[in-house]
């Protein structure tokens, strides 16, 4: 099912008298393609679930459309859209077994017991969780539980998954197995699936769109890799990477960029004040580089090592660039000069828009 969001707006009015309306999503427009596992991303408040709740029916637009393929879904109850929906806390049912909470919206629905009981099977399946029907939540772990509320999500076999932050009560391992899962059920049944999360390596893992947000803007739309590679402004570019985008303060002058003193590339723009973004894996080691760092420690890594610097046109503390573990540096501190990978760095007007 593909979805088309158009024009879509929420508005919660304030809190305080007279106060100026939060706008939680603010004119959104995003076409998610059938079949696809979309990732909505960005910081705490961004108006993810917002858009969530609005797509489920949950929440009502302020104004702007919701299609799931021709359908105007905009103001169709929840329970008729095709949903299967999956929150944060998997609020399971306690009194009632694992089997019994799979099936709850198939006996809702007046589905004959025995066809739902092979409906609930089925999706235990799908999670791999067949082995344990007959237990309550209270004698699952974290990770079985959200397990339990996604297979009851997809009892249904909704047109539409929808994922508020489904992995954040779980541990780090959990998180990684379970997201592996969540992409692998996505691919098995090919339901159309939004994903909301916060966290961009989870979102770039697993997501074959990403859609990132910012005070309610969508900021960009894309491939994750197309967006790492080529970020639309400043936000874009620092909200992705592990460990993030190193930036700098700088300038164009006469067609030359510059950090500090240091030309690091000749440019065919205007003289302004600019944030140079070069990620960690830009730079190269050269004794005649462009750019030269203040390296205050190594850390090795194995395959690779981190170069942990200074830099006073830095806007963070330290500048970190991961470099092959194989490349021998003169030393373990000091002043060194490094050259710049030219598809790793970014130019950014003053406005933290893209210029290059
Ligand atoms: N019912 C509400 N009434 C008033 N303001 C609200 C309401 N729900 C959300 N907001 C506001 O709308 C904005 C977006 O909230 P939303 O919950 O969509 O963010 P989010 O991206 O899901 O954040 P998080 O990552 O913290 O879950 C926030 O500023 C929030 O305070
Ligand atoms: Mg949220």
């Amino acid at each position: 099912m593909k979805i088309s969001i158009r024009n879509l707006t929420k508005a919660f009015p304030s809190r305080v008298k007279k106060g100026a309306p939060v706008i939680a999503v603010n004119d959104m427009n995003i076409e998610i393609p059938s079949g696809k596992l979309v990732g909505l991303l960005g910081p705490s408040g961004c108006g993810k679930s917002t858009t969530l709740f609005m797509l489920s029916g949950l929440e009502t637009p302020t104004s702007g459309q919701i299609l799931f393929d021709e359908q105007d879904v905009t103001t169709l109850a929840p329970e008729r859209r095709g949903i299967g929906l999956v929150f944060q806390n998997y609020s399971l049912y306690p009194h009632m077994t694992v089997e019994q909470n799979i099936m709850f919206p198939l006996t809702n629905m007046r589905i004959p017991k025995q066809e739902a009981k092979e409906k609930a099977l089925d999706a235990a399946r799908l999670v791999q969780i067949e082995d344990l029907l007959a237990r309550k939540p209270s004698e699952l772990s974290g990770g079985q539980q959200q397990r339990v509320a996604i297979a009851r999500a997809l009892v249904k076999m909704p047109n539409v998954l929808l994922l508020d932050e489904p992995l954040s009560n779980l541990d780090a391992r959990l998180r990684l197995q379970t997201r592996e899962e969540i992409k692998r059920i996505q691919r098995e049944t090919g339901i159309t699936t939004v994903f909301v999360t916060h966290d961009q390596e989870e979102a770039m893992s697993i997501c074959d769109i990403m859609v990132v947000m910012k005070l309610g803007i969508v900021q960009q739309l894309g491939e994750p890799q197309a967006i790492y590679d080529d970020p639309a402004n400043l936000f874009v570019a620092n909200f992705l990477g592990t460990p993030p985008i190193n930036i700098f303060k700088g300038r164009i002058e006469k067609g030359k960029a510059y950090i500090g003193d240091e030309a690091i590339r000749t440019v065919d723009l205007e003289d302004q004040e600019i944030f140079v973004g070069i990620r960690p894996e830009g730079f190269i080691y050269d004794p005649k580089g462009a750019l030269t760092l203040d390296v205050d420690h190594i850390e090795v890594m194995g395959r690779d090592k981190s170069v942990v610097s200074r830099h006073t046109a830095s806007t963070k503390p330290t500048v970190r660039s991961i470099i092959d573990s194989d490349i021998k540096l003169p030393a373990d501190s000091g002043e060194m000069k490094f050259n710049l990978k030219p598809n790793k760095v970014f130019l950014f007007n003053s406005a933290e828009e893209r210029i290059l």
